[in-house]
């Protein structure tokens, strides 16, 4: 079964991410067919707002770490497909709406930044664990986050690398509303559908005001520069391996930069 599914009903196109047994960690082909499903909501006249959700236990554990330890020996993938991914959620002119439970790791929570209704469940958690792998956040995220919620926190969420709960996501203005997450599906269901009867113009009109694309996919770009360069680090290579290893990285014996 594919890890990426699409499901069109009533104008609102749900896009589902199920890799459970790997806690929805992403791949570049996961990140393909997720950069495809936006293509396919911004080209469609009959979608009026994509909603992104998942399945299992946890929302996503983020990128996938063997890719990045892939590429952090020049093994990666000809075409890096979260570079679209993030480009067709950062341009998208419907509404980007998503239902979070468990806990969002990476990008998993840097794209709740692009989005533009975002729900939590009660057990949801945001986690931008970048440092920790010796990495930069992403996504803009390093734009976005320090504007959404403030320098201080955002530096927190970044350096210290420690869970954000729902209702402190919600109340910093990461997202809209905490659900109980039995109610979650069903409640960002109910929102989406009155989101998609709305005067589709007017919403994609507002949406273009509301958001700097230009400013936002330019400081995306230097981002990505950045976080393609400390991927071949030598602290990201131990922070890849320990994972691998199942162990705590030890990054004493690695210089800085
Ligand atoms: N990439 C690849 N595989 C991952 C993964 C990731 N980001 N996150 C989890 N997995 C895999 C684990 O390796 C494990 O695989 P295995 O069963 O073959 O050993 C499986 O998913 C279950 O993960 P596990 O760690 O046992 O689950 P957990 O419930 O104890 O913890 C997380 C869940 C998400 C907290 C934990 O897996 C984690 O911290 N993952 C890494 C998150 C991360 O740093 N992502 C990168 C962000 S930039």
């Amino acid at each position: 079964m594919s890890e990426v599914t699409t499901e069109l009903n009533a104008g609102v196109l749900t896009i589902t991410v199920s890799r459970p047994d790997k806690k929805n960690a992403l791949t570049n082909a996961m990140y393909g067919a997720l950069a495809d499903a936006l293509e396919r909501a911004e080209s469609e006249a009959d979608i009026r707002v994509a909603l992104l959700r998942a399945d299992g236990e946890i929302f996503s554990a983020g990128n996938d770490l063997g890719e990045f330890a892939a590429q952090s020996v020049g093994k990666g993938p000809a075409v890096r497909h979260v570079e679209r991914f993030l480009r067709n959620l950062a341009t998208a002119s419907k509404p980007v709406m998503a239902a979070v439970q468990g806990k969002a790791v990476g990008v998993g929570t840097t794209m709740l930044l692009h989005c533009d209704y975002v729900l939590l469940a009660e057990d949801a958690q945001l986690i931008a664990p970048f440092i920790d792998l010796a990495l930069v956040p992403e996504a803009s995220s390093s734009l976005l986050m320090p504007l959404r919620i403030g320098h201080v926190r955002a530096f927190e969420m970044f350096a210290l690398c420690e869970p954000v709960s729902a209702e402190d996501a919600c109340t910093w203005g990461i997202a809209n509303k905490v659900v109980g997450r039995e109610q979650l599906h069903a409640e960002a269901q109910r929102i989406a559908d009155r989101i998609a009867q709305k005067p589709a113009g007017a919403l994609a009109l507002a949406k273009g005001l509301m958001r700097n694309t230009e400013r936002v996919l330019e400081h995306m770009e230097r981002e990505s520069k950045i976080f393609s360069a400390q991927l071949r680090s030598e602290e990201a290579k131990e922070a890849f391996s320990a994972f691998a290893e199942k162990r705590k990285p030890d990054f004493s014996r690695i210089g800085k930069g």
